[in-house]
């Protein structure tokens, strides 16, 4: 039996996880470089929790600059089976407002300056991300999102730019008539890199914006998001809490394979 340990990142506005007992600070290291931060670890209601901040303590690193390979190889070291993203997003629908919280299922990555792999040169993979989130994780979120009473929509597709401008008008539009539900700048490469790392992913993308495109919201800002940001923080942190409570404790073979990615992914002969 492999036992369970839940990875949270936490986004803008989400820098600790209050609830956790048995606190402390882990440094690990790693050979791909400086993860964000230290790890929390902890426990709530007996589970093992590791919390990693993405920007890092007082929000100092762009989406850009953003670790992302040290960041899940060190959860991986810390023994991290099941891994929830929590981050900021605009929204493309006028169904998904401020305020809401969607359980993406897809991702476009639109990503260009970013490390994205764990492999290369000497060793090659191709891990799937034909379903790049977990569904038993998924599953999990929506439980907890419906006992704690906050709205959450399953399903959704996740468009990550490269940033750290916001898009523009006409890019809005573009993704809005492409079907996309949200934006955001950070979960590629790191759904990527969890995949590599046969962590089980899934992603809480809270909507502080309706990004440019909505007749009645011309530009957004970073003072109309903060003001979203910090009500949907506390919402986030009692959604791992409840998470946390009523998580198995023995980690669920993942129905989509996340968590033996590798086994049909390596393709440079043993030999080379
Ligand atoms: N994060 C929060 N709102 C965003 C937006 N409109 N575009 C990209 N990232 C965001």
């Amino acid at each position: 039996m492999t036992r369970a340990v839940l990875g949270i990142i936490g986004g803008s506005g989400i820098y600790d996880l209050p609830g956790l007992e048995d606190v402390r600070e882990e440094t690990i290291k790693s050979p791909w470089g400086e993860p964000s931060a230290a790890l929390t670890r902890g426990v709530i209601g007996g589970l093992p929790i590791v919390f990693l901040p993405r920007h890092g303590k007082g929000h100092v690193l762009s989406p850009s600059d953003i670790n992302y390979r040290a960041n899940i190889d060190v959860l991986k070291r810390a023994g991290v089976t099941d891994l929830v993203s929590l981050s900021a997003c605009g929204s493309f629908r006028e169904e998904l407002p401020p305020g809401t919280f969607v359980l993406v299922d897809q991702f476009v990555d639109r990503t260009y300056r970013r490390e994205s792999s764990f492999f290369g040169r000497g060793c090659v993979a191709h891990v799937s991300m034909a379903h790049p989130v977990s569904p038993r994780l998924h599953v999990h979120l929506a439980a907890a999102a419906k006992a704690e009473g906050i709205a959450a929509v399953q399903g959704g597709t996740y468009v990550c730019m490269e940033g750290p401008q916001f898009s523009s008008l006409a890019e809005s539009l573009t993704y809005k008539a492409q079907g996309y539900s949200v934006i955001g700048m950070t979960n590629m490469p790191e759904a990527k890199l969890a995949r590599e790392a046969e962590i089980c992913y899934a992603s809480v993308a809270m909507v502080t914006d309706f990004d440019c495109w909505h007749p009645d919201h011309d530009a957004v800002t970073v003072q109309d998001i903060i003001r979203v940001l910090n009500s949907n923080a506390s919402k986030a942190k009692g959604l791992v809490a409840r998470l946390a409570r009523d998580f198995p404790r023995e980690h669920e073979p993942c129905p989509v394979g996340s968590d033996k990615a590798l086994d049909t992914a390596l393709i440079t002969a043993p030999e080379a």
